[in-house]
């Protein structure tokens, strides 16, 4: 069904090359993050809940472009299927995506899925092509001038009446990012038991090495930027947030 395309090997190449791989915990071991989706450790439920209803209201078929899909369970459960025209969802891990195709299939051939940095494949997305550029949990892991880059991107692909959804992580304003790091790092030590000692450990040098999050005013200036106006808030279940913006 999905058309495949091979890793973009110079990116891939780069990210292998680099001290700390930002994706290395997505790519090793797939069930660890699927275990902090099925246990709500992130609010998956209630952010998609909100953004769901968003997308409901909006009218005909949507065009949706995904960065950083991961196994795009939380879509295929926010969208019904005839909701859909065209899915194009993308992500660095390849074991993420195989995931995606099983809850991608009744989509059939509308779906593809490009195992590609987010921001290669924004920069070569069409102008004014999606209804919808959604991003859960992923944007945090560019740098601030990539994040700046990403906004423009996205604006540029969208349609004049399409909305960017961006649900991510976002530090309070004001905090600092260590004081952010440790915040969330003890509540995750007291609340997400489940995970093995060796699975948190993991995910904690991914989050002190790899996670780049920002509080959502520094976003909204960076979307402003890029000429994405009227921010809405969906959800915000502590640093976990929901935001839509448009052209
Ligand atoms: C925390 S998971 C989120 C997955 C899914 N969107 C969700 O909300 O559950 C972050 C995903 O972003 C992907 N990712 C990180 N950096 C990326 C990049 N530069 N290009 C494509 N995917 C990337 C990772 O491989 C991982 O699957």
């Amino acid at each position: 069904m999905q058309n495949w395309q091979s890793v973009n090997s110079t990116r891939q190449g780069e990210l292998l090359e680099a001290a700390a791989d930002p994706i290395e915990v997505f790519r090793a071991d797939w069930r660890t993050y699927q275990t902090v989706i099925r246990e709500n450790y992130m609010f998956h439920r209630e952010i998609s809940g909100a953004i769901g209803r968003m997308l409901r209201q909006l009218p005909g078929t949507l065009s949706v472009l995904d960065l950083g899909c991961g196994d795009a369970c939380q879509i295929s459960e926010m969208l019904d299927p005839g909701q859909i025209a065209e899915y194009c969802g993308c992500d660095l891990s390849a074991q993420a995506l195989e995931a995606a195709q099983h809850h991608l299939a009744p989509l059939g051939n509308r779906a593809r899925l490009l195992c590609r940095d987010m921001l290669t494949v924004l920069r070569e997305a069409p102008g004014e092509q999606y209804d919808m550029v959604y991003s859960s949990y992923a944007l945090h892991h560019l740098p601030r001038e990539e994040k700046q880059e990403f906004f423009i991107e996205c604006r540029r692909t969208l349609r004049q009446d399409g909305v960017l959804v961006i649900a991510d992580i976002m530090r309070d304003e004001g905090q600092s990012v260590p004081e952010y790091y440790d915040r969330y790092i003890e509540k995750m030590d007291a609340e997400w038991t489940v995970l093995s000692g060796i699975e948190r450990v993991s995910i904690q040098e991914h989050i002190r090495s790899c996670d780049f999050s920002e509080p959502p005013s520094r976003l909204q200036s960076m979307a402003e930027q890029a000429g994405l106006l009227n921010p809405v808030r969906l959800e915000k279940r502590t640093w976990h947030q929901a935001w839509c913006y448009r052209p």
